[in-house]
């Protein structure tokens, strides 16, 4: 057992849990995902994948994504960003309430699976019910050769390495990647996006590595001061709008699944009519307020929650003052363009929930009831 403990620490290369490793890990998983892919001198992206089903894609009535936990909210990422860059109408399904329903399915469907493992079995069965009718199978999956790899029509794997803390980090974030490369890819099939705003894109997705790796080392302590400050609340409410409406729940899934506290991600402006009813002063809201098109809303969504005495945590982006000067506890990320701000919003998020559920002597590695791999229904 002794060797045992010794092999752990040694895999864990320094790091107190695989999850904090794998948190850290997460600019050269970008870069990993991105490499042969982007070229960063000449602003281009190559997804050999897509290309064997550009056809199909071109003609496709829609697109439906299926997955479940972390890797539905990287789906519900993507469906903002490839409505937006290509036009396609997107459906963004969990798993195991489309292989239970009847959904209507045609040859002219394409269908995308994300997910970590490519084993997760409601995932599995949704795929191949598709399948029989007709659709093509597209994958976004991490584990090469995987059940759910096997049986795509193509894909692009995500290339985060292995991963083993329960609580998906740095497989989300090469998700996304993927995802955005593919909406971007996919727009320029369709004739939807300007050369310059491909380009700009492409750019600011070379310098993700970069900037996550800042927000890594600057917002440690502040993130460690901020989780010691509210580790003991009974339950949290996480807010944000647009791109960073799926971004708000997974920081509240990550947050329940390693600190056991209850958390509940939320539109922003859906607040009220519901949860506004919970907010007082015992109730921390996590707000993702960077700088985009609905700024100017969340701002007043904050202002309704700091009136009502609810604690406001927020990341925001440098130099943003007005946020700044509302909230409680903040966190800054690096400025970029407002499809990528998700990408980096989510770190800080991921750093809160490790730091809550460390601080009150959870094993994160291995939370409670909750298995890497769910291969069962
Ligand atoms: C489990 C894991 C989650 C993961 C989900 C989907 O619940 O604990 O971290 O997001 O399964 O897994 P997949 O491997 O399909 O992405």
């Amino acid at each position: 057992q002794k060797l045992d403990l010794e092999l752990a620490a040694i895999e864990k290369g320094g790091y107190d849990h695989f999850m904090i490793k794998e948190i850290y890990e997460q600019p050269q998983a970008i870069t990993d995902s991105l490499r042969g892919r982007l070229d960063p001198i000449e602003l281009t992206l190559r997804l050999s994948g897509l290309e064997k089903i550009k056809d199909k894609l071109l003609q496709a009535r829609r697109i439906i994504i299926v997955a479940c936990g972390t890797s539905w909210h990287a789906g519900l990422l993507a469906e903002y960003w490839i409505e937006e860059l290509a036009r396609v109408n997107v459906e963004v399904e969990y798993a195991s309430e489309f292989r239970y329903r009847n959904p209507i399915i045609t040859p002219e469907d394409v269908i995308i699976a994300i997910s970590q493992s490519g084993e997760t079995a409601d995932t599995l069965v949704a795929l191949e019910k598709a399948k029989a009718q007709g659709a093509t199978i597209f994958g976004i999956v991490n584990v090469v050769g995987s059940s759910i790899a096997r049986i795509t029509d193509a894909g692009i794997y995500t290339h985060a390495g292995h991963e083993i803390g329960v609580a998906s980090t740095k497989a989300f974030i090469t998700q996304l990647t993927v995802l955005l490369s593919f909406a971007l890819k996919l727009a320029e099939y369709r004739n939807t996006i300007s050369p310059e705003l491909q380009k700009q894109l492409f750019k600011e997705m070379n310098d993700l590595p970069s900037k996550v790796e800042s927000i890594l080392t600057e917002s440690k302590d502040s993130i460690k001061q901020i989780a010691e400050k509210y580790k003991n609340a009974g339950s949290f409410l996480y807010l944000g709008r647009g791109y960073n409406f799926p971004i708000a729940l997974e920081g509240a899934l990550k947050l329940k699944e390693i600190s056991y506290i209850h958390a509940e991600g939320y539109p922003a402006a859906e607040m009220k009519h519901g949860p506004i009813a919970l907010v007082d002063e015992n109730l921390p809201v996590v707000f993702i307020a960077t700088k985009d098109r609905v700024h100017e809303k969340i701002i007043s969504n904050m202002q309704e929650i700091k009136a009502r005495r609810g604690k406001l945590i927020a990341v925001v982006s440098q130099n943003d003052q007005l946020a700044l000067g509302l909230a409680d506890d903040s966190i800054t990320i690096p400025e970029t363009h407002e499809l990528i701000s998700p990408i980096l919003a989510v770190i800080p998020l991921q750093l809160l929930s490790y730091y809550v559920g460390t601080g009150r002597g959870i094993d994160v590695d291995k939370p409670r009831n909750l298995a890497k791999s769910v291969t069962v229904e």
